[in-house]
C-alpha cells in the first residue's frame, strides 16, 4: 500500500474537476484497507472518502483528508440451482464488466444496466437504475466493513432501504461502511424487461423478435451512447437531478398547461415521476453554456464540464436551475450527484 500526498483526483472523477486529496491509497483487500487506516490513525484522524470510479461526484474543493479507491476484484459464483445463481463481485470490479459477465455466462437481470459507468461496491449506494430495473429487483446481498466499529457485517435487501436512486448508506448509514463485495442473484431462465418503448423501438430497428439478453444488453447500449455524453469527451456524472416524483393531481394540473409533459407510473401510489429533463429542457437550459459549465445538448439533466470548469461552477450551474424550475413549474429538484 503506497500512500501519497497532495494527489491530483482529476483522472479519477468523471466530471474532470481539478482536486487533489491530501493523502490518497488504493486497496484491494480488507487488510490493505485496515492497514491503511491503522497508519493513518496513528498518523492524523483524518476524514476519509471511498472512492470507485468517481462517475457519481463532484468535487468543489481539494478533498483534505484521505481517499482510499477501492480496486478490490473477482468475481464468483456462491450457489446455483437449475433457475438461478447467486454472484458475488469485488466492489472495486467494474460494473459494466461485471455485468458483460454476467450475459457472458447467460445469467440474466443486469442486462438493463449495461454501460452504465463506476463500481459493482457503488452500485447499491444509490439503487442505480435504468431502461425499467434497478439493483434492488436482483439484489442478494453485501458485505461491509464498519469503519469505526471495525467489524464486518452483511447486509440483505431489507436491511438497505431501497428507493428510487436512495438506500440506507446515502442516509442513516451514509460513510459508515466500506462495502467489500456485493451478491446478485440472477436467472438461468430469464425474463426480459423490454417494457421501456425505446428499448422495443431499438430491437424492432434491427429485426430481432426473440431477443436473448446480449440483444438487450446491445440496445441499452446502443441507447445510451446515443444520447449520454462519454466522460472520457467530455466531463460529467450522469443525470445531476433526480426525476421528481409529484402527487398524480399536481401533475393533472401541469398536463392542462403542458400537454407534452412525460408522467411515469411511480411505485408510491397516488404519485406520478416526471422529467427533470424535460422541465429542464422548458426552460431552456438545454445546450446552454457559461465558460466551460453546461447542459448537455442532447441531455438536458446531464451536466457537463467542457474542459476547465471547477466544482462551484457547476453547483452554482445547478442552484441557478433548481431556482429556474420553481420559479416556472413550482418543483423543487433535488440533485442525484453526491457533492464534495
Ligand atoms: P463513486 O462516484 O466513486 O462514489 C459514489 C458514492 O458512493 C460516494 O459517496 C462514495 O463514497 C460511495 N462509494 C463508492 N464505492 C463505495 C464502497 N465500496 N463502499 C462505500 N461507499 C462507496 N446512475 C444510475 O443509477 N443510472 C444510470 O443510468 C446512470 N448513468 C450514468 C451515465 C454517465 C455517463 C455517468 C457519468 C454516470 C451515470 N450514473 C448512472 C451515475 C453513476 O454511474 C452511478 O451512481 C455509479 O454507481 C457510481 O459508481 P462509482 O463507482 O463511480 O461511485
Ligand atoms: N427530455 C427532454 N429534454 C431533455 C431531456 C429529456 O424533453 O433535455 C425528455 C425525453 O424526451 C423523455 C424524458 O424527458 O421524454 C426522459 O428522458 P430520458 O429517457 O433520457 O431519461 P431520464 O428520465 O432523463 C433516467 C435516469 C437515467 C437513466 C434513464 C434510462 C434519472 C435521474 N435518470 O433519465 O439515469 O439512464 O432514465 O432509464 O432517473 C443517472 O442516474 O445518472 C442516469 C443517467
Amino acid at each position: 500500500m503506497l500512500l501519497q500526498e497532495n494527489f491530483s483526483l482529476k483522472a479519477l472523477n468523471s466530471f474532470g474537476i481539478a482536486v487533489s486529496a491530501k493523502y490518497f491509497a488504493k486497496f484491494s483487500s480488507l487488510e490493505e484497507l485496515t492497514n491503511t487506516k491503522e497508519l493513518l490513525n496513528n498518523k492524523v484522524a483524518e476524514k476519509s472518502l471511498i472512492l470507485g470510479g468517481g462517475s457519481n461526484l463532484l468535487f468543489t474543493k481539494n478533498f483534505d483528508g484521505i481517499v482510499l479507491k477501492n480496486e478490490i476484484q473477482g468475481i464468483r459464483v456462491l450457489q446455483q440451482t437449475n433457475d438461478d445463481v447467486i454472484i458475488e463481485a469485488g466492489a472495486g470490479e467494474n460494473w459494466h464488466g461485471f455485468v458483460l459477465h454476467c450475459i457472458d455466462h447467460n445469467y440474466g437481470g443486469l442486462e438493463n444496466l449495461s454501460l452504465i459507468p463506476g463500481t459493482v461496491g457503488a452500485s447499491p449506494i444509490q439503487n442505480i437504475g435504468a431502461y425499467g430495473v434497478e439493483i434492488k429487483d436482483c439484489f442478494h446481498s453485501l458485505e461491509a466493513y464498519h469503519i469505526q466499529d471495525k467489524c464486518l457485517v452483511r447486509f440483505e435487501a431489507n436491511d438497505c432501504s431501497f428507493g428510487y436512486r436512495e438506500s440506507v448508506f446515502k442516509k442513516d448509514l451514509k460513510d459508515q461502511f466500506v462495502i467489500l463485495n456485493v451478491c446478485y442473484r440472477l436467472s438461468k431462465k430469464p425474463r426480459l424487461i423490454t417494457s421501456y418503448g425505446i428499448i422495443e423501438q431499438e430491437l424492432a430497428k434491427k429485426r430481432i423478435i426473440e431477443p436473448s439478453i446480449k440483444d438487450i444488453s446491445d440496445a441499452v447500449i446502443g441507447i445510451r451512447k446515443s444520447k449520454l455524453p462519454d466522460p472520457k469527451i467530455i466531463g460529467n456524472a450522469g443525470s445531476f437531478f433526480k426525476n421528481p416524483i409529484i402527487p398524480t393531481a399536481l401533475f393533472e394540473q401541469l398536463q392542462k398547461q403542458y400537454s407534452t409533459i412525460p408522467g411515469y407510473a411511480s411505485e408510491k401510489t397516488g404519485f406520478v415521476k416526471i422529467a427533470a429533463g424535460w422541465l429542464m429542457d422548458q426552460c431552456g437550459w438545454k445546450g446552454y453554456r457559461k465558460a466551460d459549465a453546461g447542459c448537455h445538448a442532447l441531455q438536458a439533466l446531464v451536466l457537463v464540464n467542457y474542459g476547465n470548469a471547477n466544482g462551484l461552477e457547476i453547483l452554482h450551474l445547478s442552484s441557478e436551475i433548481i431556482a429556474s424550475i420553481k420559479d416556472k413549474f413550482g418543483i423543487e429538484l433535488e440533485r442525484e450527484v453526491n457533492i464534495l
